[in-house]
Parts: C-alpha cells; structure tokens; sequence
C-alpha cells in the first residue's frame, strides 16, 4: 500500500509540474492532482480484503450504505473545490462594456469641444475681419464665411490626444497585455517586451503586425512565430481607427534602455 502511495504522489507531482510549466490555472492544478489520489485510491482499495458473502436484506442495505457515502464522498468533496459563480463572470464582463461605453461617451463630448472650439475660433475671425473693416457693429456681415476656412489649431491638438486615448484603451480591451509587458506592467512570459517597439517599427509596421501576426518574426520567438502563439484575430475585433490609434500609440514607446527583439520582415 504504501508503495502505491509513494506511485500517487510522485505522479501527482509530475502532473503539477506539468500544468505549472503549460501555465495551467491553479484551480485546475489542483484538479489534477486530486484526480491523481482519487485513482491512487482506487489502486488501493483492489488490494483491500474482499467482504463476507452476504444476501437479502443484509446486501440490499449494504448497497444503500455504499451509494449513500459515494454520494456525500463526492458531493462534499466537491463543494469544497472553488466553484465557478457566472455572478462573477458577469460582473467582468459589464466591467468591460462600461468602459466602453464610457469611453464612446467620453468621445462624443470631446467631439462637442473640439466643435465649439472650431466655432469660436470661427467667431473670432469675424470679429477680427469685421474690426479690420471698421465696422464691428455691422450684423449682416455673420454671413461671411471665415478667412482661409482653415481647420482651427484646437481641434487638431484634442485629436492627436484621443488618438493616444483609444489607443492605450485598445491596448487594455484587447488584452494584449496578456503575452506583453510594457511599462513594466503584464506579460507573463508568452511574448516580447515591447517599450522599444517605436524604435523597430514604423507605425504601419505595428499595424501589419497586429493585422496579420505572421508578418513580422520577433528575433528569438521562432518557436512562438511557428505556432503562432499571437492570436490572427484583432483585425476582426477592432475598426481600422482603433487599429491604426493603437499603432501610433505604441509607436510612441521608445525605451531603448528595454531590449525589445529585433522584428523580422516575413512576408
Ligand atoms: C497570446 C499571446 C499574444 C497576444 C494576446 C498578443 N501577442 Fe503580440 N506577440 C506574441 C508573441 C509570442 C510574439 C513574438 C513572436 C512573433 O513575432 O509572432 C509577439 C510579437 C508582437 C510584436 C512584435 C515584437 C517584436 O519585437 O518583433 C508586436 C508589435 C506585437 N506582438 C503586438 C501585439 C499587440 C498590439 C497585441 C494586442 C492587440 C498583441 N501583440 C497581442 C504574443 C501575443
């Protein structure tokens, strides 16, 4: 018996190691290791001392009794396992959605600021046109159209930090922070750091990449470029505004104190 204990635990240990190095969540760890003892147990149990014959009443109970404690055995053992509560699930997600709908929010009313701030620059115009005519009483002149029709400088300037805004928020939403550490932040061994990618790529480089992951080979991910570990999905997930924000945005990232593998042109 306790030779097939010490067979349980040393395979138990094997499997463990395994899911630890698959990165394997640790519910499921545990999972594993105890699905190892519970066939350990019944290894054990074939070496146990068969039971006396029985009949009737006697073996009907019996079999009661036997049903009664697999029952509660598995019952009890797995309340006691973390269990999935779609509660939770469902408060991520809602999480996810606020943002973005917050964010769309947020993009409405910057997009009313830039507008008024068009408009008066508009009206300041006027005013400086109508002074220049000596006239500034004179109401009928509304109707001119703007000197130049230049699009004001205000707006401009609230784009390019929206631009940064849906690009960092892309960054986020699409997990990529899931394979890559940036900022320090994220990335759990999967892919490249990418503080430096500014320095590599241009931004319609980045978004090659994104669009199509085989483009471009991280030097040294050979193996993660085969498999094609990063996923060929966000051209479907994102618009191509959000795409090309996030490019930009990471083609600000020029840390060159990070050593950021060298990107390989593939196709
Ligand atoms: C499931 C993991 C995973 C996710 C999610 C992921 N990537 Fe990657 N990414 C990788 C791996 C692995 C590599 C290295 C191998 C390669 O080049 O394909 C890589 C490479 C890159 C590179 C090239 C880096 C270099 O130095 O050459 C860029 C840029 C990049 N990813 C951007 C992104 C962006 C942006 C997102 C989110 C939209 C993202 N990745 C999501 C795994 C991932």
């Amino acid at each position: 018996m306790f030779k097939k204990l010490g067979i349980a635990l040393l395979v138990g240990g094997v499997v463990v190691v395994f899911a630890r190095s698959q990165e394997v969540p640790s519910d499921f760890q545990l999972l594993w290791a105890i699905f190892a003892m519970i066939g350990a147990m019944v290894f054990m149990l074939l070496d146990a001392k068969p039971l006396a014959m029985m009949s009737g009443g006697k073996s009907l109970l019996a079999v009661a009794a036997f049903w009664i404690l697999i029952v509660t055995v598995c019952i009890a053992g797995a309340s006691l396992l973390p269990q999935f509560d779609p509660e939770d699930e469902r408060e991520k997600i809602s999480k996810l959605l606020e943002k973005q709908r917050a964010a769309s929010e947020q993009g409405k009313a910057d997009e009313l600021i830039a507008r008024a701030k068009a408009l008066d620059e508009q009206v300041k115009a006027l005013e400086e046109r109508l002074k220049g005519l000596g006239g500034s009483q004179v109401a009928t002149a509304t109707t001119t159209p703007p000197a130049g029709g230049k699009p004001p400088a205000g707006a401009g300037g609230g784009a390019a930090g929206d631009v940064m805004k849906v690009g960092e928020e892309q960054w986020q939403l699409q997990e990529c922070y899931n394979c890559h550490k940036l900022r320090g932040e994220g990335g759990k061994k999967r892919g490249p750091e990418l503080d430096n990618i500014g320095t590599l790529l241009t931004v319609e480089e980045i978004q090659e990449k994104i669009v199509d992951p085989k483009s471009f080979m991280a030097e040294g991910y050979d193996k993660e470029w085969k498999k094609g570990v990063m996923p060929d999905k966000f051209k479907d997930l994102m618009d191509p505004k959000e795409m090309l924000a996030l490019a930009t945005w990471l083609g600000t990232f020029k840390n060159t104190s990070v050593n950021t593998p060298k990107p390989i042109k593939k196709k």
